[in-house]
């Protein structure tokens, strides 16, 4: 079997602005900084990542239509767009991958806006309120995943 290891990770809308958020929500690390954490984490887990930001709705769809080349799963911190971007869940859901949502904020805690997330239910998981450690175990989450069988190869 080939390997299944690469992992795209995919910032939404004002996460290339961490460092300058509330601290108290977002802690202080800049987008790079937070992507070298990442990295670092996955490479102890034995995983290959790649990242995307961007703050155009259109162009995180459009990743997510090419995803399925790309990668062999994703983790997805879309921002604000978690909340009401139906367009990023149905692109999500076309591109059949193993998924986990994650927040760097306890979004359960803050304002009831904050507590519907229109992809939940396509993730094998969410991470919420953990910070950077959270991108750990979201990538635990994803190799648990992409080491059980696809569901195309499982038995009838
Ligand atoms: C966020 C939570 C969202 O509610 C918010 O709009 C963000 C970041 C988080 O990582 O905690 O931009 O996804």
């Amino acid at each position: 079997m080939t390997s299944r290891d690469r992992v795209a990770v995919l910032h939404g809308v004002n996460l290339d602005q961490l460092g300058r958020r509330d601290p108290g929500h977002y802690g202080a690390l800049t987008l790079d900084q937070l992507e070298r954490r990442i990295s670092e984490f996955a490479a102890g887990l034995g995983l290959r990542v790649q990242f995307f930001q961007t703050n155009h709705e259109g162009e995180f769809v459009e990743y997510l239509h090419r995803a399925s080349e790309l990668a062999d799963a994703l983790i997805l911190n879309p921002g604000a767009w978690t909340h009401y971007s139906w367009a990023i869940r149905d692109a999500l859901e076309i591109a059949k991958l193993p998924s986990v949502e994650v927040h760097l904020s306890d979004v359960h805690a803050r304002e009831e806006w904050r507590q519907l997330s229109v992809i939940r239910e396509l993730c094998v998981a969410t991470v919420a309120g953990k910070g950077p450690d959270g991108y750990r175990e979201a990538l635990e989450r994803v190799r648990e995943a992409l080491q059980s069988p696809p569901r195309e190869d499982s038995a009838a």
